[in-house]
């Protein structure tokens, strides 16, 4: 029997460099992946994506796929179950596409029409691909742009700020002695993922298993109640490995369709994405259209600031894209106006990726500071410092710290940024063009309620429960110096065991908001359990159990704007023959709290930078508008930053830590991203003289846009 008095005083694991808990698991394949558990008698679902962009099915032709060997059954609104998709999550409204094959209506290429059921995958995937399926077709539109019709504000509501205002605008940029007002462009991009989003689902006992790949095991589990009117505690959702996600891992068709035929055929079924199918059924990033304008005196000081954001959604559900939300925090004007507008077409319902808003917000308000920066005559970092707001622009709330100019300070140290001469076009390597840029970063640092169990074990051991999810983060990791920290133990005494909503109700792996959230709530379930053992006696051998709920600490926060802040440095190399860019290396100084992980936190940073440089230079979804499809929906076609994209890219942090925050996390899951591309594009800027305002920057439009250089030659 371990008594308390084995409780010896071990700190200090918070703060340094540990490897991942599941590191060895993962790289020798111990570590099982949602379609990897093996079940008795699994079967197999394929899904069939509508091939029209707006209509009607006529019919699913099942009766010649049903004689094929090992076919099961064919799911289509004609034979499928009935679901309830009329009902208001933790997050708001489902996507319909949830709703998986209630009525006959085909709003975009991709839209599930059908499940074909078989005994192996192969049969299912045979059977899926001849599946005769027929449409009455309409006309569609899947053509986006700046101001088109359609175009409309949406209502402010508490989840959704549309549009913010103050001050006389016009007045503003008719009196200011400088103006920039410019016009962007961002693609749509995908997520990607590297695991493909997969669940199992079967019924056992009376309850409804479910095996994902998610952000939540508790936010899947309550929807999927919702959806099939069933009791939450007859729900048991599992994650616990997830390869990936930045956003699309949540309810999505393929969960839905697994419940349904497993409640059709009474047995095991999986259902896996393949990476197609990911292009339209697991959500992605709006293309955007923005509009910068601003109004500095000479020296810069900012007196309107207009920023005016659109984004396209389905016919079916709105999704805001809410792009114009960076200025309302980063900088202040006399007249100050902000605005997300939206446009339904036939085209699926984009969603939250990685750093939503913020990352191409932060492409047009970044390079415009770039461009103003220019106008004036005055250095870029010198410009930012000259607008740093006392309070929030916009909700005149104080910061819980503000540590933009610290970042800036010390990555124009590193980075050399004195030496640079703020002309563009100078520099020449050969036929490379070279040039360096910078932009500001912000993301909010938020923390939602969350509960946690925390036993002391009779072998000394202690385990934590918690339905965290770790998206290869390094979340459970964290977790786990975290409760050794609380626990005064070392970290190897502790088993933190997340994604499994049996654990109870805890925040999503999403809005930078995991880590903190749930960190908070193993620290309120330690401390209760040193409570508990501090009273002393014998562990029993089902151990002591301590468990807490934030929601009320978490409600008590005071009103602050809580965000965290950088500065993102990058130098660039442009052929003047082919038009290539090339990211020579990039620097990003974080000021995001309190760092729990430096290992894994540096990875996620430059993580995010990574897709940053991904994000300037490739990725892009093309949709043809005469068949409403994606032209290319593969890895050959979508390309992103591969190794050989990559630069040295080094990413570390100033002293930061939330006064609020029991361990001063203020959250690192999505800042790395914000501002990399605008650094990248006013680089590019500083090596050609030419502005970059459409992502990404390819090759084609460097050589049609010139190089100041080649113009003035
Ligand atoms: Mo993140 S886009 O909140 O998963």
């Amino acid at each position: 029997m371990t008594t308390t008095t084995s409780l010896t005083a071990v700190t200090g694991s918070v703060g340094t460099a540990h490897t991942r808990v599941e590191g060895r698991d993962k790289v020798t394949g111990a570590a099982r992946y949602a379609a990897d558990v093996p079940f008795a008698e699994l079967a197999h679902g394929w899904m069939v994506l509508s091939t029209v962009a707006r209509g009607r099915v006529r019919s699913v032709e099942s009766e010649p796929v049903l004689a094929m060997p090992g076919v099961l059954t064919v799911l289509h609104h004609g034979s499928a179950p009935r679901v309830d998709g009329d009902y208001t999550g933790v997050l708001g409204r489902p996507d319909p596409i949830v709703a998986c094959f209630q009525n006959d209506q085909v709003p975009f290429v991709g839209w599930p029409v059908a499940l074909v059921v078989a005994e192996t995958p192969e049969q299912a995937r045979e059977a899926a691909e001849v599946l005769v399926v027929r449409y009455d077709e309409e006309p569609h539109d899947v053509d986006f742009s700046a101001g088109r019709s359609g175009t409309y504000t949406p209502q402010n509501s508490p989840a959704l700020q549309a549009e913010t205002g103050k001050g006389d605008l016009d007045a503003e940029l008719a009196s200011s002695a400088v103006v920039v007002d410019s016009e962007y462009s961002t693609p749509e991009e995908h997520h990607s993922p590297m695991e493909p989003h997969a669940a199992m689902a079967r019924w056992e006992g009376g309850r409804l298993e479910v095996i994902d790949s998610n952000q939540g095991t508790t936010w899947v589990a309550d929807e999927l109640a919702k959806l099939f009117s069933l009791d939450p505690a007859s729900v048991r959702v599992r994650s616990e490995h997830v390869g990936g996600a930045f956003g699309s891992k949540g309810v999505r068709p393929h969960q839905v369709l697994a419940v349904m035929a497993a409640t059709v055929l009474d047995r095991p079924v999986r259902v896996v994405l393949t990476r197609r199918q990911m292009f339209s059924a697991v959500g992605y990033r709006s293309p955007t259209a923005q509009r910068v304008r601003l109004g500095a005196d000479a020296d810069g000081r900012l007196r309107a600031f207009d920023h005016q954001a659109q984004n396209l959604t389905s016919r079916v559900h709105e999704f805001v894209e809410q792009s114009a939300s960076m200025g309302r925090v980063m900088y202040d004007a006399d007249a100050h106006h902000t605005v997300n507008r939206v446009v339904p077409l036939d085209v699926p319902t984009p969603t939250w990726m990685r750093a939503p808003g913020e990352a191409p917000g932060s492409f047009a308000l970044e390079s415009a500071l770039d461009e103003l920066a220019e106008k004036c005559g005055i250095d870029p970092i010198v410009l930012r410092a000259r607008n740093e707001p006392a309070a929030g622009p916009v909700s005149g709330l104080p910061f819980s710290s503000r540590n933009v100019l610290a970042c800036f300070q010390e990555g124009a140290r590193r980075f050399g940024w004195a030496e640079r001469d703020p002309r563009p076009g100078l520099r020449r390597e050969g036929r490379w063009l070279l040039g360096t840029g910078t932009a500001a970063a912000t993301y909010p640092s938020g923390v939602a309620p969350s509960t946690a169990a925390v036993t002391a074990e009779a072998d000394g051991t202690f385990t934590v429960r918690i339905s965290a999810a770790d998206l290869g983060t390094g979340a459970r990791t964290a977790l786990t110096l975290i409760a050794a920290d609380a626990l005064e133990v070392e970290p190897g005494r502790v088993h933190v065991r997340i994604a499994d909503s049996d654990f109870g109700p805890a925040m999503i792996a999403g809005g930078s908001m995991g880590t903190r959230s749930w960190a908070w709530a193993v620290m309120a379930a330690a401390g209760e359990l040193r409570e508990q053992l501090a009273l002393g006696g014998d562990i029993p051998p089902q151990g002591v159990t301590a468990r807490s709920d934030t929601s009320a600490a978490v409600g008590a926060l005071s009103a602050k704007e809580r965000h965290s802040f950088g500065a993102q440095f990058a130098e660039v190399a442009v052929d003047t023959t082919s038009g290539e860019v090339r990211v020579r290396r990039m620097l990003g100084i974080f000021a995001a709290g309190r760092i729990v992980n430096p290992l894994t936190a540096r990875s996620q940073l430059v993580g995010g930078m990574t897709w940053g440089i991904s994000m300037a230079l490739h990725e892009e979804a093309a949709r043809d508008r005469a068949s409403g499809s994606h032209v290319a929906a593969d890895f050959a076609g979508y390309h992103f930053a591969a190794n050989a994209d990559v630069p040295l890219i080094e990413a570390d942090w100033v002293d930061d830590p939330d006064a609020d925050d029991p361990v001063g996390i203020k959250g690192i899951g999505e800042i790395g991203i914000v501002g990399a591309a605008a650094a990248v594009a006013n680089a590019v800027w500083h090596a050609t003289g030419v502005r970059h305002r459409n992502l990404p920057i390819r090759p084609d439009r460097v050589l049609l846009a010139g190089t100041g250089e080649a113009t003035a030659g």
